[in-house]
């Protein structure tokens, strides 16, 4: 008998208990990786949802920035943290779906070693040249970037970034050769431009907004796919310079591989609680964010749409041949 109990308690002890996070989870601080600079439009989007998310789930949620390499290196350390609840990625577009297809090292599988939950609202981006530069049109600066190859720096936030590959695209689509000046952030890269150490940038919309208010940017062309009222009287890429050039960033939460469902579910129902709070939501939206709807936010929607997203970019990036450098 005593044998039978013995194989049965040892089977049991070994048994794959599903991970399952305490009842009172979060029971203390969360800490989110921002995988760039502080102050560019990643953080600026990830602080805004942590600040108004901590509310809701009545716990502190701390902004890490680890910056480097496109995203990659916080991304790296993310998918390598304790899969406990309490740490996490906040993963876009660059890192999640670009980046396999330019770094042949990467230390991380976007689909394999993270678990989606949940999406954040996108930013388009704006095409911006600093406040004194001569280039008041699209047409305008494609000339010279024509006329001229390799003349015109555009600072981006590291190989891979949305900053990156949109300029890359934009200077493939419009026959041109451009020099890229790959910063940790695009916090950083935006200050160039506004110094008149660079010509041009690609930045979201929820940071070139103030700048270009401000009068330190001027805002050449939209990657939306219609004008919007944040930026008057600035066109489309597509109706201006490149026929069907619509592009936006994507952002989320991700946790690292096998962090219990729990989990999970606590904050992707927490955050979609948030996000029916009219006065937060209408904030987004007066920084030239793109609100989703609550079926794009859920877990299973955005893992689906990571994996998706990592085919499309592979042959984006083989069309446009855009290289890590
Ligand atoms: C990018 O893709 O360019 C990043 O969003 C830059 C940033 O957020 O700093």
């Amino acid at each position: 008998m005593k044998k039978w109990i013995a194989i049965l308690a040892t089977s049991t002890l070994l048994s794959p208990i599903a991970a399952h996070a305490a009842d009172d989870y979060p029971s203390r601080a969360i800490t989110w990786i921002v995988p760039f600079s502080a102050g560019g439009p990643t953080d600026s989007m990830a602080r805004n949802i942590a600040n108004r998310l901590s509310q809701e789930i009545k716990q502190t949620i701390l902004v890490e920035n680890k910056p480097g390499a496109g995203g990659t290196i916080g991304a790296t350390a993310a998918a390598r943290s304790d899969p406990d609840g309490y740490t996490f990625l906040v993963g876009h577009i660059g890192y999640m779906a670009a980046a396999p297809s330019l770094y042949s090292e990467l230390r991380y599988d976007p689909v394999k070693d993270f678990e989606a939950v949940f999406r954040f609202p996108d930013t388009p981006l704006v095409l911006l040249v600093g406040e004194n530069s001569s280039y008041k049109t699209i047409d305008e600066l494609v000339a010279f970037g024509k006329a001229n190859p390799e003349q015109l720096n555009f600072s981006n936030a590291g190989v891979g970034s949305t900053s990156h590959l949109v300029a890359a695209m934009f200077a493939s689509k419009a026959g041109m050769k451009i020099t890229p000046i790959a910063y940790k952030g695009a916090g950083p890269a935006l200050n160039d431009l506004m110094g008149g150490q660079v010509d041009a940038m690609f930045d979201q919309t929820n940071t070139a907004l103030p700048q270009t208010r401000g009068g330190k940017v001027r805002a050449l062309g939209l990657t939306s796919d219609k004008r919007m009222d944040q930026f008057p009287g600035v066109p489309t890429m597509k109706e201006k310079a490149v026929p069907g050039f619509q592009v936006s960033t994507w952002y989320g939460l991700y946790a690292p591989k096998g962090t219990p469902s729990n989990v999970i579910d606590t904050l992707s129902s927490a955050y979609q609680t948030m996000m029916q709070d009219k006065a937060f939501t209408q904030k987004m939206s007066d920084q030239g964010i793109l609100l989703l709807s609550d079926a794009d936010y859920a877990p299973k929607a955005f893992q689906q749409y990571t994996a998706d997203e990592g085919k499309r970019w592979a042959q984006v990036i083989k069309e446009a041949g855009i290289k890590l450098k």
